[in-house]
C-alpha cells in the first residue's frame, strides 16, 4: 500500500525540503509529546513508580521486537551501535589467525570494536573492496568467506550508497563454515523489511534515531538465543533476576533476567527516551515497514529518473534499497554543494563518493521538484 504524505505528523515548515533521513529523522509531534510526558514524570518523581521502570522498558522492547521480526526476549535495550557491536565482540569466539570480514568504508562503529578484538586475539580484520567486474557487495562477501572466517560484520545495505546485501545467502555461506554474522541495521531497520527469524544473525544492532524515527541515544540489540548466556557489557543491577523487587536489591544474585535482557544497558528505563522510542515505533508499525518501503520506493524511483536525466548516476533500482538513493557524479560537484542547497532549505548528505538522497513519508512532490531544480542549477546540468 502506498502511504499518502504524512507531513501533518511532523513540524516541518513548508519551505524545507528534508531529504536526509539517513542523517537523522525528524521527531513527530506524538514522539515529542511522549518525550515531554516522560520528562514530566521526573519533574514529579512520585508519579513514576518502580513498576514503571519495567513497564516502559518492556513496552519499547516488545515494539522493537516486532520491527526485527523476533520475540521480545531476543532484544536488549542499549544506547548506541558501538555498544551493541562491543557486546558482540565480548562474546563471539575467534582465535589467532582467523578473520573478521568487513566492507570497505563501513560505518566506524562496526569497525573499531573489531579492530580491537583482532588485535587482542592475533586475528585480522579483512576489508573487502567493491568488486570492479560488475559484481555486487553480496558477491564480494560470498567470494571472501573461507574456512578461516570467524565473523562477518556487515549491514543489510551499505550506508554510503544504499546497496542491499543478500543476507540469506551470506547466512547460508556462514553456516557452512560455522562463522558468526553480526549486522548493523541502523540505516535500514524501520524502512527496509528485515526478518531476524529468517536471517538468524548472531547479533544485530540498530540505532533508533534514523529509520525507527526515535530519539538519539537509544538503540536495540538482537541477540540470537545461542548467545543468551554470554557476558554483558555492564554488571547492572536491573539485569539481575528479581530486580523488580526494590526492597530485596541487596540480596545479591548471580542469575540474570531471561534472554537478551542481561545485555540491557544501565539506566535503560529513561522515561523521556523510551517514551519517544515507543511512540515512534508504534507509528512505524502502524504504517507497516513493507508499506513504508513501497512508498519510499516511489519517491526514490522518481528522483532517480530525474537525476539520471540530468546525467548523474543513481544506484540501479535492482540492487539498491527502496528507501535509500545513493547518487554518483560523473564529474565532482562543487565543494560547497551541500552548503548551497542548505542555504535554500534543501537537505541531503554526502558519504564517500555518493550523495545520499533519503526522503521519508513527510517529503512532498514540491520538495522533490525543488531539490531537482536546484541541484540542476548548481551543477549547471
Ligand atoms: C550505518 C550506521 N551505523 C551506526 C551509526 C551510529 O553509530 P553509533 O550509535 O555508534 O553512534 C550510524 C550513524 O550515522 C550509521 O550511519
Amino acid at each position: 500500500m502506498i502511504i499518502p504524505n504524512q507531513r501533518h505528523l511532523f513540524d516541518i515548515p513548508d519551505d524545507v525540503a528534508y531529504l536526509n533521513t539517513a542523517y537523522m529523522s525528524p521527531l513527530m509531534y506524538d514522539v515529542t509529546a511522549a518525550m515531554q510526558a516522560g520528562t514530566a514524570s521526573k519533574v514529579r518523581p512520585w508519579t513514576f513508580t518502580p513498576d514503571d521502570f519495567f513497564s516502559i522498558s518492556e513496552k519499547a522492547r516488545a515494539l522493537a521486537a516486532q520491527v526485527f521480526h523476533t520475540e521480545a526476549q531476543n532484544i536488549a535495550i542499549i544506547n548506541s551501535v558501538s555498544y551493541g557491536i562491543q557486546t558482540a565482540t565480548n562474546n563471539l569466539p575467534i582465535t589467532a589467525g582467523q578473520e573478521i570480514l568487513v566492507l570497505d568504508a563501513q560505518f566506524p562503529s562496526n569497525i573499531y570494536p573489531w579492530r580491537d578484538l583482532a588485535a587482542q586475539r592475533g586475528a585480522a580484520v579483512r576489508t573487502l573492496s567493491y568488486p570492479k567486474d560488475g559484481g555486487t557487495w553480496s558477491d564480494a562477501v560470498l567470494g571472501a568467506i573461507t574456512e578461516n572466517t570467524a565473523i562477518i560484520a556487515t549491514a543489510h545495505m551499505h550506508w554510503a550508497n544504499g546497496e542491499v546485501l543478500d543476507l540469506m545467502a551470506v547466512r547460508a555461506a556462514a553456516d557452512k563454515i560455522g562463522a558468526a554474522l553480526v549486522l548493523d541495521l541502523t540505516q535500514s531497520l524501520g524502512a527496509l523489511p528485515f526478518d531476524a527469524q529468517a536471517v538468524r544473525p548472531d547479533f544485530a544492532v540498530a540505532a533508533s534515531y534514523k529509520w525507527m524515527m526515535g530519539p538519539y541515544t537509544s538503540a536495540f540489540l538482537y541477540v540470537d538465543p545461542k548467545w543468551h548466556d554470554g557476558r554483558p557489557m555492564e554488571f547492572n543491577w536491573m539485569n539481575r533476576k528479581g530486580s523488580e523487587n526494590f526492597s530485596k536489591l541487596t540480596d545479591y544474585v548471580d542469575d540474570y533476567q531471561p534472554g537478551a535482557l542481561r545485555y540491557d544497558m544501565g539506566e535503560k528505563a529513561n522515561p523521556a527516551l523510551l517514551g519517544g522510542v515507543s511512540a515512534a515505533l508504534t507509528q512505524v508499525l502502524d504504517w507497516g515497514v513493507e508499506n513504508i518501503a513501497e512508498s519510499l520506493r516511489v519517491k526514490t524511483n522518481h528522483l532517480a529518473g530525474q537525476l539520471t536525466a540530468m546525467g548523474l548516476r543513481p544506484m540501479a533500482a535492482a540492487i539498491r534499497s527502496p528507501h535509500y538513493l545513493g547518487v554518483a557524479f560523473p564529474k565532482a560537484p562543487p565543494e560547497d554543494i551541500l552548503a548551497r542547497l542548505a542555504a535554500e532549505n534543501i537537505y541531503v548528505s554526502i558519504r564517500g563518493d555518493f550523495m545520499r538522497v533519503t526522503p521519508h513519508l513527510f517529503v512532498s512532490d514540491n520538495d522533490m521538484a525543488r531539490f531537482i531544480e536546484r541541484i540542476k542549477a548548481h551543477l549547471g546540468a
